[in-house]
Formats: C-alpha cells, structure tokens, sequence
C-alpha cells in the first residue's frame, strides 16, 4: 500500500477527484512504534508516530502530496514558500516530481544542512533573507497574492487536509484513539491537521472518544505557551524557530478543546530527550520533533499529563537532517592506528 501514497489510501475522504493528476512519493503509512524504555523514563505507555519516514524525512511530504497534486490540476506553473527548511526540502521534491518550477525562501544560517541540501539537489530556487521565518513568509505570502505564483505554506488549505491522514493511520494502527497525542507546534498547522483528522474520524463513527492534544514548543519561540508573538525567536531547534505562528487560534483550539495544552522546553532539555529516543529506542529524529518528549516531560512534572496515560508522540523529521547537531551531541569516534591490536584494546574495553 504505501508505494500508492495517502492520496490513493485515504481517496474517499480528501478533496481530489478523477480529473486530480497524483503528486506522490509513496508518502504516509509511517511506522507506530512502542517505545517501552522511552516510555518508562517518562512514565508513559508511550508510542512514537515516526515520520521522519516520509520520502522527504519529514510529515511535511503529507501536506505536500495535497497541496502539488491540485496545483498541478489547477495548471500552476510556480510555486512558492517561507520555510525553516522541511516545507522546502518537501516542496523542492514534490515539486520536481510534478515538473512546476518552485521558489523557497529561508532564514538565511538557520536552516538544516540535511534541508538545505534536499531543496539545492531538487533544483529549487533557494532564496536565503538577512530575517526570520515570519519575514519570509510575510514576503511570500506577497508574492503568491500578487503573481501566479501557488502558495504551498500551511495557508494552503490542501496542506492541512493531506495532513490529518495521519491521524487515521494512528486509529488504523492503535485499533482506538489514545489519551494523549503530543506533537511539535511553530506555526501550528501540523496540532490543527491532527485535531481535524480525529474529529472527522469521530463524525464518521470510526472512534468513540478523541484524544488530548498537547503541543511542545521550544522555549525561545513559545508564542503559543506565552499567548503572545514572539519577537526574536531563537531555539536549536531551529524547525520550530517561529514567533508568529500562522495557524495561532486553530491550534489553540484544538488544545483547548480537547482538553490538552501547550508545553515548553529548554534547549538543553530537547537535545536531552533527542538523544534518550536514539539511545533507549534507536529513533533518530531531529531535534525539533524532540521537542514532543522534552515538553512530554514538562507537561509530566507539572502534573498536566498523568502517570501511566497512553500517549503518542509525534516525532516530524529524521535525524539525518540536521547532521551538525547530531555530531555536536555524540562523541567522536575512536581514532586508531590500522592494527589488530589496537582494534583489539578498543574492543576488548581497556582502549577507550
Ligand atoms: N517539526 C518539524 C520537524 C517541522 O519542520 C515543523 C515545521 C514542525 C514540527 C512544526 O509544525 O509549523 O505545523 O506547527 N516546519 C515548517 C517548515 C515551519 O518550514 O519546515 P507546524
């Protein structure tokens, strides 16, 4: 199934038709996977939704199959986007595959390697600006108003909708809806597609209960936990590097509504759980999709999310994306000279 992508999965309840020319890479159907010791360390029967599985090495591709699919219907010859690097890297992909010329336009220095590498590969335009994100998408959103230019940000109403599948994947895989989903939040778009999804799942008499969502934000870009933008947002986890989150009132909603909440978290505490998920689980995100744990932990201790509840956490994009971070956070390897003896020290123990 997975080779088909989620448009051909999940056909029946997205907004394509016959005449819809399908823009995919085999994105969705990502792996639920138990994570028994992660879950102890939290206090948590925890599950992890893996998307850094996706054909891009992030969630982003489930919007993008969507948002590419009816542009190329609608007969686009361009499309454009502000990113802090997976939308671009995913529109760069999908939009080679559908043969339109895309445009994206980055924080200049704050952008992942492994992303800006994806979107320079796939022949975009990668536009660097001396400003944020939020200034990147203020200038797009301009140029996508006043050119025939397809905006493919979360704005894009086709983007939310190719998301939410991965809520019923959830419900197909979990066999029901679990206590708590907790997810990444920047501009919101991803905590918003997800409350859709289950509820739309609920209308259709596919559960019984919905989830509570809860959104982990990082510390220096938390404009959802503060309630107000965030000037100068500033965070390792530079995916969620956002002050002025674009879908701010759904995604507080669907906190709100559902009984969850937001969550912050340190630096120094996301780059903590994203090396206890590689170390006692061996998934390797990047730290931004740590942020689910780190604001897990927080939401934990300060008596938000109790003791034992069944909790998914959504872990958005692939470690490999961000290979500076990762090496800064691991220890080098083991230089030895090309002897049987040294090789032996190391791995008999007393070499190291
Ligand atoms: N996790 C990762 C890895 C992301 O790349 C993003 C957003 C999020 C979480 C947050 O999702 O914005 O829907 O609340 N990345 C966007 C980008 C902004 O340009 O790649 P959100």
């Amino acid at each position: 199934m997975r080779s088909a992508g989620l448009i051909e999965r999940y056909r029946a309840w997205l907004p394509v038709d016959d005449a819809t020319p399908v823009v995919t890479l085999g994105e969705g159907s990502t792996p639920l996977l138990r994570a028994p010791r992660l879950g102890a360390r939290l206090g948590v029967d925890l599950w992890l939704k893996y998307e850094g599985m996706n054909p891009t090495g992030s969630f982003k591709d489930r919007g993008m199959t969507m948002a590419l699919s009816k542009a190329a219907q609608d007969g686009a010859k361009a499309v454009i986007c502000a990113s802090t690097g997976n939308t671009s890297a995913s529109a760069a992909a999908y939009s080679a595959r559908a043969g339109i010329r895309c445009v994206v336009v980055i924080p200049g220095g704050k952008v992942a390697l492994g992303k800006l590498a994806q979107a320079q590969v796939a022949g975009a335009v990668v536009v660097q600006i001396d400003g944020s994100f939020d200034d990147a998408l203020r200038l797009v959103r301009i140029m996508s108003e006043e050119h025939p230019i397809t905006l493919v940000n979360n704005l894009n109403p086709y983007r939310l909708e190719g998301q939410k599948t991965a809520a019923w994947e959830i419900l197909d895989d979990l066999g029901h809806v679990p206590e708590w989903m907790c997810l990444p939040v920047g501009n919101g778009g991803n905590i918003t597609a997800y409350w859709r999804g289950f509820r739309e799942a609920h209308e259709r008499g596919d559960c019984d209960r919905l989830p509570r969502m809860l959104g982990a934000q990082a510390e220096g870009s938390a404009a959802m936990v503060r309630g107000v933008d965030v000037e100068r947002p500033e965070t390792i986890a530079t995916a969620i590097r956002i002050g002025a989150p674009v879908r701010r009132e759904e995604a507080g909603a669907a906190a709100r509504d559902s009984g969850g909440g937001f969550a912050a978290a340190s630096d120094r505490e996301i780059l903590d759980w994203f090396g206890h998920a590689v170390r006692d689980e061996g998934v390797f995100c990047e730290p931004s999709s740590a942020a689910s744990l780190a604001g897990l932990a927080n939401a934990r201790r300060d008596g938000l999310v109790p003791e034992g509840a069944e909790v998914v956490c959504v872990l958005t994009g692939h470690g490999l994306k961000d290979p500076d971070n990762a090496i800064a956070e691991s220890a080098p390897p083991v230089t030895i000279p090309a002897e049987r003896s040294a090789l032996e020290a190391v791995v008999l123990g007393d070499g190291t």
